[in-house]
């Protein structure tokens, strides 16, 4: 997840992109860059580190030109670093752009232009499509065509800015499946991400949609369609929102802003992963030794991952909290052990230490991590990014949810190089995992039943969410969400504990969440939930089946998929009633209290 803006009119280019900028910055930090245009020359400027600093070091605000194009990055391909910073250009230097999203064929495409010559100053994928055009623009007639039979090349998600020294009146912006939005003012158009970058200057705007390009100069714009070349009429949409509520695209939080950008942050972890799996899986098929090491809701990702490599590819993996791992298990490793360290931020100081305690002693490491370039990629002998993009609320919600995509992707790809399940199961699995930004879909359908549920359990002064198999771990993350948010009390158990000490706890009253979707435990979540009856516990149960509503108090309809793949949607209703109940109860949801992104001290 990267921001893109582009500005033209009579201002200094430079001073919108600069503030633009500065707005995407939730969008990727990690490097930015600029290129403006006049007297028919590029002028780029463009290095890691973040827009203010950048901004001083290199004179951001000191470039000529009244059009130009910014961008703020959130590494995909290729380490933050000045190279890899955009705008990215062609061998020529006539043509740059900035790109946000990911081009899952770039290797095909880098590898087929360097045959041709061209020369690469990057690692990113972004430099392929500057290449790509140069080479399609010397079989056709002009810059437009070119564009167009270049982009049909790609496959993968893309929104693109492009400027071109050879058409000095106007700027080329394309949406395929990342965000673009056109702003429309009084002999100035812009571009962006998102419309904050550009909400100072004008409320006018024009969503691209998928597949769609825009060519805008300073006092018009028009879109047409990839495939074809053929106009499509847009309307002009007038915008209502303060620049604060844009910021975080209309929602309150940035925390409920990220649980409704699953969907998307799931498809790109899917798209991000899939041509990189098999090598990965290839790697570590022969550990048996298998360690997962991680903390919080990564942790719950990790116990998520030990169901899915037991009952896909017949490993039994040890999970541990890398806080204690760290003390436990240094004579226990060898280079005949895998350690599988699942971090968003790539920091966190107990997940790095055992990283580096497993390294020392000879085990394999594979990092599974959000946050590019962070600590986490460069202590890992492999790495698995989870492609959510930033997530600056501090409970964690779309990295979760991309961390068990990954897993699954894993786990899949592993069953089948070792052969222990049947590839129609491995593929409906995979299919039904495309399926789940869908379902997640579905599942926040339910936003508003949740909060009139937050409303009546506002007061209660403990919860319990019970689950089993791989729900176990949905119970133990919905409690975490609501603990760290809300500060009501929570526990998660596996439901055949409940028995065994905290059924003394259940009163009148006390909510009981039930992770119960059907599948080889469902008979038995039943019974916990009339033991849980039994003791007047208010009973919310998340399934498939409608069995569920004649012996629950709340019943929370779940989408049906295999049971493998149930924590992606049913944790989605376990973080909206944390959030609702942490909105209610007059805390930041965003900010809890005592409580950092990424914990960087033991
Ligand atoms: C909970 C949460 C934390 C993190 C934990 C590990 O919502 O965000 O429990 O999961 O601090 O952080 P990472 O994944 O960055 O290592």
């Amino acid at each position: 997840m990267c921001g893109i803006i582009g500005y033209i009119g009579d201002r200094p280019a430079c001073e919108v992109i600069v503030k633009g900028l500065k707005r995407l910055e939730y969008r990727g930090y990690d490097s930015a860059g600029i290129v403006t245009e006049e007297g028919g020359r590029l002028y780029i400027k463009k290095g890691a580190g973040r827009i203010d600093e950048l901004a001083e070091k290199l004179g951001f605000l000191e470039m000529p030109g009244k059009r130009g194009i910014g961008h703020t990055r959130w590494a995909t391909h290729g380490v933050p670093n000045d190279s890899n910073a955009h705008p990215q250009t062609d061998c020529s230097g006539e043509i740059a752009l900035v790109h946000n999203g990911i081009i899952e064929n770039f290797a095909e495409l880098r590898g087929e232009l360097l045959g041709k010559g061209h020369t690469f100053k990057s690692d990113t994928d972004t430099e392929t499509i500057a290449h790509l055009i140069e080479e399609e623009l010397k079989s056709s007639s002009n810059f437009e065509e070119a564009l167009r039979k270049a982009l049909k090349r790609l496959k993968g998600s893309f929104a693109l800015g492009i400027i071109y020294t050879g058409e000095p009146d106007r700027l080329y912006f394309v949406r395929n499946e990342s965000p673009l939005v056109l702003g429309i003012g009084d002999g100035e158009t812009f571009a962006a991400s998102d419309i904050p970058a550009f909400l100072e200057y004008t409320n006018r705007v024009v969503f691209l949609d998928d597949g769609e390009y825009a060519v805008i100069t300073m006092d018009s714009y028009v879109v047409k369609k990839l495939d074809t070349g053929e106009v499509v009429e847009k309307s002009v949409q007038e915008i209502t929102w303060t620049l604060e509520m844009a910021e975080k695209a209309g929602y309150p939080h940035f925390m409920l802003k990220e649980i409704h950008e699953q969907p998307r942050a799931i498809k790109d972890a899917i798209h991000g992963n899939r041509e990189i799996i098999r090598g990965i899986a290839e790697e570590i098929a022969n550990y048996d030794r298998i360690i997962f090491v991680a903390m919080g809701t990564s942790y719950h990702a990790a116990l998520v991952g030990k169901y899915l490599f037991q009952r896909l590819a017949k490993k039994v993996p040890i999970v541990e909290e890398a806080s204690e791992f760290r003390y436990e298990f240094e004579d226990l490793i060898d280079d005949r052990t895998l350690v599988i360290a699942i971090t968003q931020s790539g920091e966190t100081a107990d997940t790095l230490a055992a990283m580096k305690l497993a390294k020392k002693k000879g085990a394999k490491v594979l990092a599974v991590v959000n946050v590019v370039g962070s600590m986490a990629t460069r202590i890992a002998d492999l790495t698995l990014y989870t492609h959510a993009g930033p997530e600056i609320g501090v409970a964690a919600t779309k990295t979760y949810t991309t961390q068990l995509t990954v897993l699954t992707m894993l786990a899949i790809e592993l069953a089948r190089i070792i052969g222990t399940a049947s590839e129609e199961h491995l593929r409906r699995l995979e299919e039904e995992l495309i399926r789940t930004p869908e379902l997640v879909e579905l599942a926040l359908k339910h936003d508003g039943a949740l909060r009139e549920l937050a409303e009546a359990l506002m007061d209660s002064r403990d919860f319990f969410y019970i689950g089993r198999g791989v729900g176990f771990p949905t119970a133990l993350e919905g409690a975490l969400k609501l603990k760290e948010i809300s500060y009501i009390h929570a526990e998660g158990l596996s439901a055949g504990e409940l028995k065994h000490g905290p059924l003394a706890l259940i009163e009148d009253g006390v909510p009981v969440v039930a992770i119960a979707p059907s599948g080889k435990t469902f008979e038995k979540m039943v019974s916990n939930i009339e033991e849980a009856k039994a003791r007047r516990a208010f009973v919310i149960a998340l399934g498939d089946s409608k069995k569920l509503e004649k012996v629950a108090d709340v019943f929370i309809q779940m989408p049906e998929v295999d049971e493998l793949l149930t924590p992606i949607p049913y944790v989605v209703p376990l973080q909206l009633l944390a959030y609702h109940l942490a909105v209610l109860r007059g805390n930041d949801p965003d900010k809890p209290r005592n409580l950092a992104k990424s914990v960087t001290v033991e």
